[in-house]
Order: C-alpha cells, then structure tokens, then sequence
C-alpha cells in the first residue's frame, strides 16, 4: 500500500460536503458511507483508503502517521494542537467559535465558562487578561447557561439555530472555522508526489472565500 493514501475523514457533520469535494475533484469517495458502520473503506480507483473517524480524533491518527491525511475542522485542529502539517483550507463546513450566554447577562468577577473546547476557550480569556474557570462538556453545551451551570459557553455556531431556540445571544465572535486538510509529516515527505497530487485536486475545486 505504499502507493496508496491513507485518508482520515471525520463523519458527521463534515462528511457529506467533505466527500462532496473528492467527488468534485474526480475521486470516487463513496457518498452514503457516513451512514453504514464501516470503518475502514478501500476505493482502488482512486488508491486510496477511507479511514472513517470521530471528527476530534482525525489529527491523532494522522499525528501518529496510520492515516497519511486527514480533514479536520479549525475548532478541533486548534483544540487538539497536534503535530501535523495544515496544507489546505477547504473551505467547507464553515461556521463560527463564539462567546454565548443568555441576552440578561451581567458583568462577574468569577466567570465559569462551559465547553467542548476548553484550550481553545483558555488561550482566549487569558488574552483578554480575564480569569475564568473552564468547565469541559462533551456535548449540549447550550444546556450549561440555561440550568445554571456556568455564566458563558464557548462553542461553535453555524445556522444560529440552536442558539435562537435556546434564547441565547452571542456575544463575541472569536474566529471563523472551515475545514483544512492536514497531513502526517513523514508522510508529506515520503509521499509528497501522492499528497501534492491530492493537495492540487482539491486546490482545484475549492470555492473562493466567502467572508464570515
Ligand atoms: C454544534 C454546536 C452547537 C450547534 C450549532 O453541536 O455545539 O450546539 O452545533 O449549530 P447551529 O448554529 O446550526 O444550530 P453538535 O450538533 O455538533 O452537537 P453537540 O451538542 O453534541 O455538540
């Protein structure tokens, strides 16, 4: 398999227009995989290997060089910091990190932040020069403000749907998110005519910039 690559595609919420895009770009990813329970997906005419992965997990696996490439989401890359190389921004998957609360929020000396992504949450109140404590959940982080858990969540938005029907309001965007393709450093040396191949596929069929 030295000639093939080893791809890491997070499913989800990514997944659909991920695979949108290697379709575009002329290769064969199958488009309904994200719903059967397979792991592991060989697609021979394009050499490659479909490694079906937890989004958040998409950096390890090719930190660690079992996947050559992977797409991840900003939120994640900046979250995990892993040691990979970022070669591409996609451009798809696009939304938001934001600072939310409920629209009656007061100003308070001891904030409690809840997360998904508490780094990425830490990193920016410190550069505030604003002490908070971070409080990590794994999901529903909207819940947190409305039972009293904590004062703001950091968490991504993407339609503002979940925020409207939860009456929340942001209150700070932070950065925009799109999705990036990433690659395993050995990799991206010993398979650089593959990567770049890939790299100049997509390049290719990526949508210009749309400002957030
Ligand atoms: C994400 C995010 C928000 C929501 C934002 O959650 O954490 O809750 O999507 O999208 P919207 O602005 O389009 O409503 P996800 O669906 O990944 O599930 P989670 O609650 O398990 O984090």
């Amino acid at each position: 398999m030295q000639d093939w690559l080893k791809v890491a595609m997070p499913k989800g919420r990514i997944y659909k227009q991920a695979s949108a895009l290697f379709r575009e770009a002329g290769l064969s990813v199958p488009e309904d995989e994200d719903d059967s329970r397979k792991l592991i997906i060989d697609v021979p005419a394009a050499q490659m290997q479909f490694i079906m992965a937890k989004p958040v997990d998409v950096p390890t696996y090719v930190e660690y060089g079992v996947a050559d490439v992977g797409i991840v989401g900003k939120d994640v890359l900046m979250e995990e910091s892993k040691d990979v190389y970022e070669l591409l921004d996609l451009g798809i998957a696009r939304c938001r990190m934001s600072v939310i609360g409920l629209p009656s929020w007061k100003p308070v000396i001891h904030l409690r932040v809840a997360t998904k992504y508490p780094n990425v949450a830490s990193q920016y109140f410190r550069e505030q020069g604003q002490q908070v404590e971070v409080i990590k959940l794994n999901g529903s982080i909207e819940l947190a403000p409305l039972i009293g858990l904590a004062d703001r969540i950091v968490d991504m938005v993407e339609t503002g749907k979940t925020l409207k029907e939860n009456g929340l309001v942001e209150l700070e965007e932070m950065f925009g998110i799109t999705s990036r393709l990433i690659a395993n450093r050995v990799s991206y040396r010993m398979k650089n005519e593959l990567i770049q191949g890939l790299c100049d596929r997509l390049q290719a069929v990526i949508s210009p910039q749309v400002t957030l």
